[in-house]
């Protein structure tokens, strides 16, 4: 996956225990070299096949928060945007959107998605916050499920609110979307994952910026599903090995459904 925590951007210079901290606990989620080039397939690149926006978008507290902030009427950045799951539940009072995603294949999805919609529509692909001058500002900005990806957290954070004319939306889990296959990351590769970083350490790295944002706790209505064949790529094991992945499956708790919503005037 481009989004690597093992892989740091440049510029991890921001100085506060926050930050800090945050980038400790994500470094420790990269996956050793030794494990990495033992894997038969990428374990970190998204398929975008995952992330279509659904045709009737989910009625959620981060939706509300930017239906919210656009007031009616406004545009809208959709910063590691997927297939647009974040912006095109906003479609009415979207007049126009950007998505800026590294992987380009992403990109199509959602350039697909917002033709499909009738939305006029930008893409940016790069990086953020490398490729926030290319992005341009929103009245809105919304980011779901990537401060997660993010080692240096306080510029990806600050670019995004430079970005907004009117506010940010965020949208994450508590923890490491990945954290609950660490016992098996102990079992196959005898490998002990430092704890994951939470929406609490991300809140604490936007208070060093000066930002208090609003907290919305929810639950996802679908919980997703442990496909074996995913998991075992994800952890970097052959395609023979997912029956014994999908055994040890079976042995850990299911994956949460709790996210969280984060909200910003700027
Ligand atoms: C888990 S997906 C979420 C996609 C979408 N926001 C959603 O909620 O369905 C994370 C996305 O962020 C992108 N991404 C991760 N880190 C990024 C960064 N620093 N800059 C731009 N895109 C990034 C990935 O390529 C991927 O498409």
């Amino acid at each position: 996956m481009t989004g690597d925590p093992a892989r740091p951007g440049p510029g991890l210079g921001r100085t506060g225990a926050a930050a800090r901290r945050w980038a400790e606990l994500q470094s420790g989620r990269g996956i050793p070299p030794e494990i990495l080039a033992g894997a038969p397939a990428d374990p970190w690149t998204h398929d975008p096949r995952d992330f279509r926006a659904p045709d009737v978008a989910a009625d959620t507290p981060s939706r509300d928060a930017a239906l919210e902030l656009l007031d009616g009427a406004g545009t809208v950045l959709d910063v590691g945007c997927g297939g647009g799951d974040a912006a095109f539940a906003l479609l009415g009072p979207l007049t126009r959107v950007t998505g800026a995603d590294q992987q380009a294949d992403m990109l199509d999805v959602f350039a697909a998605g917002a033709r499909e919609r009738g939305v006029a529509c930008a893409t940016v692909h790069g990086r953020w916050p490398d490729v926030a001058a290319r992005a341009g500002a929103a009245d809105v900005v919304v980011c779901h499920h990537v401060l997660h990806n993010v080692v240096d957290l306080a510029p990806f954070l600050g670019a995004l609110t430079a970005a907004a004319r009117r506010g940010v939306v965020v949208e994450m889990l508590p923890e490491h979307p990945l954290a609950w296959l660490d016992p098996l990351w102990a079992r196959f590769h005898d490998l002990h994952r430092p704890p994951s970083a939470t929406h609490r350490d991300a809140i604490a790295v936007l208070g060093e910026l000066g930002v208090v944002p609003q907290v919305r706790h929810w639950q996802r209505a679908r919980r997703h599903p442990h496909d074996p064949a995913w998991v075992t790529r994800r952890l970097c094991l052959p395609p023979e090995r997912s029956g014994e992945v999908d055994a040890a499956l079976a042995e850990i708790p299911m994956r949460g459904r709790d996210a969280v919503t984060l909200l910003w005037h700027t």
